[in-house]
């Protein structure tokens, strides 16, 4: 057991001077704590009823910090890192004067013994609180708008993104058209007495009967093997579109529907009909007919001479042949033989059935001029038509004319059927091209 002497600050309000007094405390057990050690005090001295010496404490486990005094003017007392409730009085020998005081500090009062006012405290740990609050709400706005500004990036460059294809290419219909129509009906082969679904064309083996599939030059069955000396030149057209089966097979464009052939598995503006007119492969962009056979007459229009056999005079012996420009401006009065324009007066028929003639001559070609007439030459404008784009040009006879990088000349023009014959020098080939209302394929010569 330990006899101490306690001296303790004893003020009884903010406004009390306050003074140490001293307090005997035999007795005290050196396993209590000091506050312990206080309460033993206490007891005694309200036993004696004294006033019992005020001090904070709350949890009195070290943890809260409530209990800070000056234990011989250190703070906490002799062991550091130790709180007051946590202070043995083993700490202390026997016969010891303690003295206890309160923390003195301005911004912290004495508002009784022991116990000063923390409230200053309290508002520096409330102040730090809120700022630590504002801080937070600073950072989060920050995140927000940062979140917000990546959005609106993330936004504009999902709206600047590009499709890889600006436009998908359509799908090959015509080969489900043709798989859909092959399912609806299958190819039957009417060759046997029960008939035969067959997917594609079968014929009789020449020795067995057997169906074996049309281009086999043996017997497909291996108990028979026969030859087939098959006539490879008759034509087969099961679907009926004038195109030899054996070209579409060939060409993997065969379908059940034979309107197939009017669509463009290559997309090169050509049909599969086209093409096999011109003999050039439907699947291969690359190869394709040229581009006169995308090519129609939209108008032929006859270009007048432009000169008029306006009148006939005599002077003494001489006719003399008023001839006027189509255009006007000019007037030529010429007698045979002379020239007027470029052009020689070559003769006169006074009574030709259609009324007084008047024959030129140039380069060996004679132009007849009726009377008061505007008389058409072998002259004319031509306008034709693309059929990949409805563009429209303008060609002359024999005048080179260039469509798509070849070059192209207009030979003959038929006013009746409305065609014009076109000379394709770089296939060596003459091309009748009929007119847009027609609709036929061009014909070559
Ligand atoms: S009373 Fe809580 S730490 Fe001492």
């Amino acid at each position: 057991m330990l006899n101490l002497t306690l001296k303790v600050w004893r003020q009884k309000g903010p406004k009390d001077a306050g003074k140490f007094v001293t307090y005997p405390a035999p007795g005290i057990s050196p396993d209590m704590s000091f506050l312990e050690m206080l309460d033993v005090v206490n007891e005694r001295l309200m036993e004696k009823g004294e006033e019992p010496i005020a001090f904070d404490h709350d949890c009195r486990e070290g943890i809260c910090g409530m209990c800070g005094s000056f234990v011989n003017g250190v703070a906490h007392g002799p062991r550091s890192a130790t709180t007051l409730c946590q202070l043995h009085m083993r700490s202390f020998k026997t016969d010891e004067t303690i003295t206890i005081e309160p923390w003195r500090a301005r911004p912290f009062p004495v508002l009784k013994d022991l116990i000063v006012d923390r409230s200053a405290y309290d508002r520096i740990i409330a102040a730090a609180i809120l700022l630590v609050l504002l801080v937070s709400l600073i950072v989060l706005a920050i995140m927000a708008q940062g979140q917000k500004t990546a959005e609106k990036r993330f936004d504009r460059e999902l709206k600047s993104l590009k499709p890889a294809f600006e436009k998908a290419l359509p799908p090959d219909r015509a080969i489900f058209r043709s798989a859909l129509t092959a399912l609806g009906a299958p190819f039957q082969n009417e060759a046997w007495p029960l008939a035969l679904l067959t997917p594609e064309l079968r014929v009789k083996c020449l020795n067995c009967d057997r169906p074996i599939p049309y281009a086999a030059t043996n017997c497909t069955f291996l108990m028979c093997g026969a030859a087939q000396p098959i006539d490879k030149t008759e034509i087969v057209d099961r679907n009926h579109n004038s195109i030899p089966d054996d070209w579409e097979e060939k060409h993997g464009v065969f379908a059940f529907d034979g309107e197939v052939v009017n669509t463009d598995p290559d997309n090169d503006g050509f049909t599969t009909r086209e093409e096999y007119e011109w003999k050039t492969d439907p699947k291969d962009p690359e190869s394709h007919p040229p581009y006169l056979a995308k090519i129609r007459v939209a108008e032929i229009k006859p270009i007048p001479f432009r000169m008029i056999f306006k009148g006939v005079s005599k002077a003494g012996t001489n006719l003399i042949f008023q001839i006027n420009l189509r255009s006007g401006g000019r007037t030529y009065w010429k007698k045979l033989g002379e020239k007027a324009e470029g052009v020689t007066l070559d003769s006169y028929d006074e009574h030709t059935q259609e009324g007084p003639t008047l024959t030129l001559e140039h380069n060996g070609k004679k132009i007849p001029l009726i009377k008061g007439r505007l008389v058409p030459r072998d002259d004319y404008e031509i306008k034709l038509i693309s059929l990949i784009d409805e563009a429209v040009f303008a060609v002359r006879p024999d005048i080179d004319f260039d469509l798509k990088g070849s070059n192209y000349k207009v030979k003959k023009v038929d006013t009746q059927g409305k065609r014009v014959l076109i000379n394709d020098p770089s296939r060596n080939l003459d091309v009748w091209i009929e007119s847009k209302m027609s609709e036929s394929q061009p014909v070559k010569r």
